[in-house]
């Protein structure tokens, strides 16, 4: 049981002060959210906590009493669990290997108890997990849900989540609040990180906002709405209405026939220039496997993808990345997304390294890539940018916000996006979403993966609802949620 004050917190980068003398008191048994635009400093301060990082200055008690957390293993040790925004599993392991590692005990001898405990966790929680699975193997949600079996395991008294449910779907989130709020009610503590106001809404008992490193207030969740806690995140705001005007492009640009791989059944779709097809569909039934194939990561047993008139069923994802005027966005950034070691600069080019202006004569051109990074930072308002910061040292939401830049830059033909907002701020997101339907307006087809249901619905002019690899159907996005709900089960609506 953890109650836990934090006095006078400051943790800075170079010139960058990323949490300001920060006090603040978490009470034991409540669910506390933290609040704040990209970069504001949240995931800084849960670093600290969590023994990733050494404050500048500042104290951390628990129970009145003065610890000193300066290793994952100390922060385990106090009771402090915390879910990254970036998962931490090691790809080529098992789910179960994930869980253990690093725990106590024999391995090979108490495997068997072992795997009972993490069962009865799973089953408790009702977390439907595969402990036999290779992480790699996975879908996103489910990572999500191993990483908080993990915490879970390791006895957590205080869980940390940052940003929990930027890959659950309704149906997911209703059960994943149920286990937060049993996980309290045995008087535990939960901090809360997400830029999903009303779901802090629904789940917390106190609020945070930090804006630029500050703790700017903190109140009980009373009489709240996403509109008011929004204003106290960032000032005044008017929510921009999204237009969707119709257009009157007739070309094809993409067609899947018929097509055929592990867990993808005879899917067949198009997508016409200045239109957004939407896929619906709860976590990891088929979202990913679909793009692998169309993006060339994987080949299909049967059936053809055509880009306008070109066959592209067997091309590599080189070709098809130089080849075709593409924009894809990844579900996952860290992986597939960017180089973490590289410049804001250099992944912006990542694609064109080769070509001019970027190259001559085989020397990079500091100058032209600089033009491109100055331009993607104020279009995109990336914040956070030091002199030579390497991506990976951005807050999550700017990292997203680096994707799209690159990807949407040379005004592609065709674009992929996969949850393309997470992580996103509501007024990085409103950018987002205006940015992909200025494409639209411009003739771009866009397929727009999404497991914001609402979000998806919002964008698309058809929407393909998914389940177990093979559309149900292709619907008008207005049609009533109920229905959408259904087919999303797997069931057909009468
Ligand atoms: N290791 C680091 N080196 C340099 N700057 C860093 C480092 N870690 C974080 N920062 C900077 O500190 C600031 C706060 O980042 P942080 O990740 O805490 O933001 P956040 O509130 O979690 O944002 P988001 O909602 O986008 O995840 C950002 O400007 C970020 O660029
Ligand atoms: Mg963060």
């Amino acid at each position: 049981m953890v109650e836990l004050r934090l006095k006078n917190i400051t943790k800075k980068f170079g010139s960058l002060t990323a949490n300001d003398n920060i006090s603040l008191t978490i009470n034991q048994g409540t669910i506390h959210a933290i609040l704040g635009e990209n970069g504001a400093g949240k995931t800084t301060l849960m670093n600290i906590l969590s023994g990733l990082y050494d404050p500048d200055r500042g104290e951390i008690y628990i129970n009145n009493k003065l610890v000193h957390i300066n290793s994952s293993k100390s922060a385990i040790d106090l009771g402090i669990g915390m879910i990254h925004q970036h998962f931490m599993l090691v790809p080529q392991l098992s789910v179960l290997e994930n869980i253990i590692l690093g725990t106590k005990g024999k391995y090979t001898l108490k495997l068997k108890q072992k795997r009972l405990e993490i069962q009865q966790l799973i089953d408790d929680y009702k977390l439907e997990i595969d402990l036999d699975a290779k992480v790699e193997n996975i879908s996103v949600g489910m990572q999500q849900r191993v990483e908080i079996l993990k915490v879970l395991y390791r006895g957590a008294k205080l869980l940390i989540l940052d940003e929990p449910t930027a890959v659950l779907t309704p149906g997911e989130i209703e059960n994943f609040f149920n286990i937060l709020r049993q996980f309290v009610n045995q008087g535990n503590t939960i901090i809360f990180i997400s830029h999903k106001l009303e779901e802090v809404i629904k789940l917390c008992d106190v609020v945070t906002i930090l804006r630029r490193g500050k703790v700017i207030n903190t109140f009980e969740n009373k009489n709240l709405s996403p509109q008011k806690l929004a204003t106290m995140m960032i000032g005044e705001h008017t929510k921009t209405n999204l237009t969707k005007p119709r257009l009157s492009y007739t070309e094809t640009i993409l067609k899947v026939d018929n097509l055929l791989v592990k867990n993808i059944h005879n899917i067949s779709f198009e997508i016409k220039a200045g239109e957004i097809l939407g896929i619906a569909g709860v976590d990891g039934n088929g979202q990913q496997e679909l793009v692998s194939v169309i993006m060339g990561f994987i080949k299909p047993k049967k059936g053809k993808i055509k880009y306008k008139d070109i066959d592209i069923t067997n091309w590599t994802t080189e070709d098809i990345i130089k080849q075709l005027s593409i924009g894809y966005i990844p579900e996952d950034r860290k992986t597939i997304g960017l180089v973490s070691s590289l410049s804001i600069g250099n992944n912006l080019i990542l694609k064109q390294y080769y070509t001019y202006p970027f190259n001559q004569w085989g020397i990079l051109q500091k100058k032209a890539i600089q033009t491109v990074e100055n331009k993607a930072i104020t279009n995109f308002d990336i914040r956070g940018v030091e002199p030579n910061i390497t991506v990976g040292k951005l807050s999550g939401g700017n990292q997203q916000k680096i994707i799209l830049a690159r990807e949407l830059a040379n005004h592609p033909q065709l674009i992929i996006a996969m949850q393309p907002t997470r992580g996103l701020d509501i007024a990085a997101t409103e950018y987002i979403q205006q940015q992909l339907l200025k494409a639209r307006e411009n003739g771009a087809a866009i397929l727009y993966i999404s497991t914001e249901l609402e979000e998806v619905r919002k964008m698309s002019d058809r929407l393909a609802i998914i389940y177990r690899g093979k559309f149900m159907d292709i619907i008008n996005p207005n049609t009533d949620l109920e229905k959408i709900g259904l087919l999303m089960m797997g069931m057909t609506p009468e």
